[in-house]
């Protein structure tokens, strides 16, 4: 069944959804699929479901970015493998926090990043589905970039991190715990302000023990679907607009 046009949904999440709706076109029978986490990769996994229940899409197997997603996705009814199982995939969908012009982005508003970045790394075709809010002239104007460090030592983390000249924030969990990410980590939400050379900050958090994963994804995203009012602009790396 279709999702109904509107059905109570807000500016930003039907540009979501409209965004997320043409990227599961993109999936073809016999596909292994990368699946996101956030409220825009949910769209799509809802009509990546749709399509496999009203028989339009076959063979898929769906290899999840989070327990959560995980768990949704089967309860959707969609075969669900590992990235164990299936070390190459044919496309991940996602969604992003802040896109730039040149397609890198920062995620992981959801805590997932570390397995978002695993996935998308097996993937040959990374599609990037956001509203139009999230297209940013500068990654950092807008965002944080999440950092997942591991607990041992920790503050010694947030140290590094101010001297990079980053506001760090310890990402909280429900009551006084800290959230944990499903791999057991923490979350230092690091506030940089606008970063004109993203891939000198990567360099610098990929090179420091303790730090797991960061939530800059640069040259990784292929293509960029993005939900405006005027429909959904769908941008690829190649510069050539995709086949519809
Ligand atoms: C999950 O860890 C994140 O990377 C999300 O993909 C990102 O925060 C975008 O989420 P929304 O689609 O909910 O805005």
């Amino acid at each position: 069944m279709n999702q109904p046009a509107n059905a109570g949904l807000d500016h930003a999440e039907l540009q979501k959804r409209a965004a997320a709706d043409g990227a599961v076109d993109q999936v073809r029978p016999g596909m292994v699929v990368g699946l996101g986490a956030g409220s825009t990769a949910r769209f799509a996994i809802t009509r990546l479901a749709e399509r496999i229940s009203e028989g339009r899409l076959s063979d898929i197997t769906a290899v999840p970015c989070s327990r959560e997603v995980g768990e949704v996705a089967a309860r959707l009814g969609i075969r669900i493998g590992t990235l164990d199982d299936h070390p190459e995939l044919d496309l991940t969908i996602d969604g992003a926090d802040e896109v730039d012009p040149e397609f890198n982005l920062i995620k992981g508003a959801g805590g997932a990043f570390l397995r978002e970045k695993m996935v998308e790394q097996a993937s040959r075709q990374v599609i990037i589905v956001i509203d139009a809010s999230k297209a940013s002239p500068v990654l950092g104007s807008r965002r944080p970039v999440p950092v997942q460090v591991v607990e041992f030592g920790w503050q010694a983390q947030v140290r590094y991190l101010e001297s990079m000249g980053a506001r760090v924030r310890p990402r909280p969990g429900v009551g006084k715990a800290p959230f944990r990410t499903d791999d057991g980590q923490l979350v230092l939400d690091c506030a940089f302000g606008p970063i004109p050379h993203p891939r000198e900050v990567a360099a610098l958090l990929d090179a420091r023990a303790g730090i797991v994963a960061h939530g800059l994804f640069l040259g990784m995203a292929t293509d960029v679907l993005v939900g405006t009012d005027d429909g959904v602009r769908h941008l690829s790396r190649s510069g050539d607009p995709v086949p519809r």
